[in-house]
């Protein structure tokens, strides 16, 4: 039977992709689409529901993003949140009015009908929910009915008189809505019919299908860094295609302690995985001497590593294929509505110019889904947790955590350094709940004493972030013992330090890495 498919229309609100979040967390596939997408594009992908998202403009603003009408033709279920409840309202002869001021944050509705999404709610029950637009509805289309009010908001939820489209004038994908979750699942299972057949499983199996319609009798390669999103990508395809797929992990040398050996370990050994290592810590390390600007380190390191691994494909002869662990993320932000310069930031993460230049075809498994998926499918295909829950760790590795010049003796001295912090982390239980924990070597040296003795050494900053998606991240308020553990182990443990400091930088305006 085919999946359930929800779209989810995006009319620039911010929460786009949380919606999209919290129809998968039900378990349902959906997809997020720009707003100005054909209705008969929409009718094609026969979606079982679609969802029309918020957004910053007013109905009657020029240029506002409208609703096409040809959309309510498809008789398939819709739900509008708040921008999205206007443009129904507009369209099917409601009244929109510019409101005196914009209705934000907390607000309580009171359920008037317990129907529809407010199915699993008692008639006259308070709600909590969390309010954010500029326009109001004044007047329901004709033969709608009123679901929820509230003293800002009189029609603050609706649905027609089939109970087939809803609007809501709050956001229920949010947190600060409790009870968000249970509209969603009203409107997914009890209005939509949808069947929560989105588990890792069947993504798995439709996934090697996929891939294996793709790639034919081809063969692929995959940069494999240890990362999840390569990881989980290349087991996938190793499914698929079986020894078609080459793995190539190129150690650059500002890998972090005993890091190629676990990586051999695991992906050759334990899962299998054909897998080429080359060792081109040399080729690396001799390229970035002398080099101290962030971005020339950056530059260096992404060239050799275009070269290397050219090198190393070449070997294998004949690649069709290149696997990328692209996520969807990317992919919404890319294309929707006000995706664009968001896209750019990131940019830097991926092998770019390889595709084009070895004429590969690009594999991306991974395209339809969040992180967390990443490593709930990474579950399902038996890689090991560690893998899975590993920080992220950038591509250019240690280089652009020693700042300054990149020789063998920082590098061990980072090294050194980084072990100890990593071992206190997960020794406090810390290491899932942190998006990143590690240190930092400073171009500057410090005075100290040690016994009788005057020294002058190396100063190590530590630092640890917590975020939801590394695009903005606040420092850790890690426990003081904590800290002082690491910086006493640090300055006795690793030899040509003598100065710990913590970093508590927010992002922004700092960003996570130092360069
Ligand atoms: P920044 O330093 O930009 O980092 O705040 C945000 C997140 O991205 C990671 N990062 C990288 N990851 N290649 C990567 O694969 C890179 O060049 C790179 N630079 C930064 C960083 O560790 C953080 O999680």
């Amino acid at each position: 039977m085919r999946r359930s498919l929800v779209v989810v229309l995006d009319f620039g609100s911010q929460y786009t992709q949380l919606i999209a979040r919290r129809i998968r967390e039900q378990h349902v596939y959906c997809e997020v689409h720009p707003c100005t997408t054909p209705p008969d594009r929409i009718a094609a992908m026969a979606p079982r529901a679609i969802v029309l998202s918020g957004g910053p403009a007013s109905v009657y603003a020029p240029g506002a993003p409208a609703l096409d009408p040809r959309l309510l033709d498809l008789d398939v279920p819709i739900l509008g949140i708040c921008y999205g409840m206007q443009a129904l309202c507009h369209v099917l002869g409601g009244r929109v009015v510019p409101a005196d001021r914009r209705e934000y944050g907390p607000a309580t509705i009171t359920v008037r009908h317990a129907v529809g999404l407010f199915a699993a709610f008692g008639e006259g029950e308070p709600v909590d929910v969390w309010a954010s637009h500029g326009d109001r509805v004044e007047a329901l289309p004709p033969g709608w009915r009123l679901l929820a009010d509230s003293p800002a908001a009189p029609f603050a939820a609706a649905c027609d008189a089939r109970g087939r489209i809803h609007g809501v004038q709050f956001h229920p994908e949010v947190v600060h809505t409790p009870r968000g979750a249970d509209m969603i699942a009203a409107f997914l299972f009890e209005i939509a019919g949808c069947r929560p057949d989105f588990t890792p499983g069947s993504f798995v199996d439709e996934a090697v299908e996929r891939v294996r319609h793709q790639v034919g009798d081809g063969r692929v390669v995959c940069g494999l860094s240890g990362g999840v999103d390569s990881a989980v990508a290349a087991v996938l395809v190793h499914r698929a295609v079986g020894d078609r797929l080459t793995c190539i992990f190129v150690d650059n040398g500002l890998l972090r302690r005993d890091e190629a050996v676990e990586v051999v370990r695991t992906f050759r050994d334990q899962l299998r995985l054909p897998l080429v290592h080359v060792d081109a810590s040399r080729r690396f390390l001799d390229a970035l001497r002398g080099v101290t600007d962030p971005e020339t380190k950056r530059k260096t390191i992404g060239r050799l590593f275009i070269e290397v691994f050219e090198e190393a494909a070449s070997g294998v002869g004949g690649a069709d294929f290149l696997v990328q662990g692209t996520l969807y993320p990317d992919v919404i932000e890319s294309t929707t509505f006000h995706g664009g310069p968001s896209a750019v930031i990131k940019s830097h993460h991926n092998v770019g110019g390889l595709p084009e230049r070895m004429r590969l075809r690009l594999v991306e498994p991974l395209r339809e889904l969040f992180k967390d998926e990443v490593r709930r499918v990474g579950d399902a295909l038996g890689i090991p947790h560690h893998v899975l829950w590993r920080h992220p760790f950038p591509g250019p590795g240690l280089a652009i955590r020693c700042v300054g010049e990149v020789t063998e003796e920082r590098l061990r001295i980072l090294r050194d350094a980084d072990a100890v912090l990593d071992a206190e982390i997960r020794a406090a239980g810390l290491y899932e709940r942190l998006w990143q924990a590690f240190c930092v070597l400073l171009p500057v040296r410090s005075v100290g004493v040690m016994g009788d003795d005057r020294t002058y050494e190396h100063v190590v900053a530590i630092r640890a972030v917590d975020s939801v998606d590394g695009m903005t991240a606040d420092w850790a308020r890690l426990p003081y013992e904590v800290l002082g553990r690491v910086a006493s182990r640090i300055v006795s443990e690793v030899r040509g330090c003598n100065r710990v400091v913590y970093d508590v930088s927010p992002k922004p305006p700092s960003t996570i890495e130092w360069e």
